[in-house]
């Protein structure tokens, strides 16, 4: 393994390390909370916990079948002690960027039902401004999609359709929609941006996560840091 996923993983066990018997704990998306449901899985086996996670993606959904960690849904409980979850990028404030793997929409709907957000990164993900080198995912519905890339436009942005691989256009995301990965270069004002983004019609949801991470662990060469 290359550093960063070391790194990632060591970032990942920290974030599983604040689960305890009984949690009902979201489980997010990517190669991060990939690791994090191994270290689930084994610390099920090895102290008979018990937890109930609510996947954020179907890619997630397999993984805790394959790796046997019980799950359940918001409609059975719309609250959740804890969530665990990657980003594509982080601020000082830990404000972030999320959805280039397409999950955004679960991922903040279940994060926003959680008492605590835990956030696993390698410190490549750290940055002083979101958005440098770094694009917003908006989920689109397919309808809309002319007007809302009009309207981002507008706003002196690029959006750019995400196109599949080894499938003919467009990324469908798991709730039927598409992805606008939009370059606003280096954010002055993230929770306004979000705020001007959520107005358009059309926007299902955006990869501005904003006042939702409780704690990030960032994992580096050798140590993992704690941030809050
Ligand atoms: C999924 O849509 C994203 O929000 C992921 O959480 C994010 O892309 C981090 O993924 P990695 O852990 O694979 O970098």
């Amino acid at each position: 393994m290359n550093w960063r996923e070391d790194a990632k993983k060591m970032a990942a066990v920290k974030a599983v390390s604040h689960i305890t018997d009984g949690f009902v704990v979201g489980l997010g998306s990517g190669t991060t909370v990939t690791y994090a449901l191994q270290e689930i899985a084994k610390r099920i086996a090895e102290e008979e916990l018990h937890i109930l996670g609510i996947p954020t993606s179907h890619q997630t959904y397999y993984l805790a079948l394959k790796y046997h960690i019980p799950l359940t849904t918001l409609d059975l409980h719309p609250q959740l002690n804890m969530a665990i979850d990657g980003a594509d990028q982080v601020d000082n404030s830990l404000d972030m960027i999320k959805g280039m793997g397409g999950a955004l929409t679960r991922e903040k709907i279940v994060a926003s039902a959680s008492k605590k957000n835990i956030i696993a990164i390698d410190e490549t993900k750290l940055a002083e401004k979101l958005g440098t080198k770094q694009p917003v995912p908006i989920e689109v519905t397919p309808f809309a999609l002319p007007t809302v890339d009009a309207k981002l436009r507008k706003l002196g942005s690029k959006p750019l359709l995400r196109k599949a691989k080894r499938k003919l256009g467009p990324v469908i995301t798991d709730n039927g929609n598409f992805i606008l990965d939009t370059d606003f270069g280096p954010i002055d004002n993230p929770k306004k941006l979000n705020q001007t983004l959520k107005m358009i019609p059309g926007v299902v949801e955006t990869g501005l996560f904003i006042e939702i991470a409780n704690i990030v662990y960032v994992g580096g060469r050798k140590t993992v840091r704690k941030l809050e």
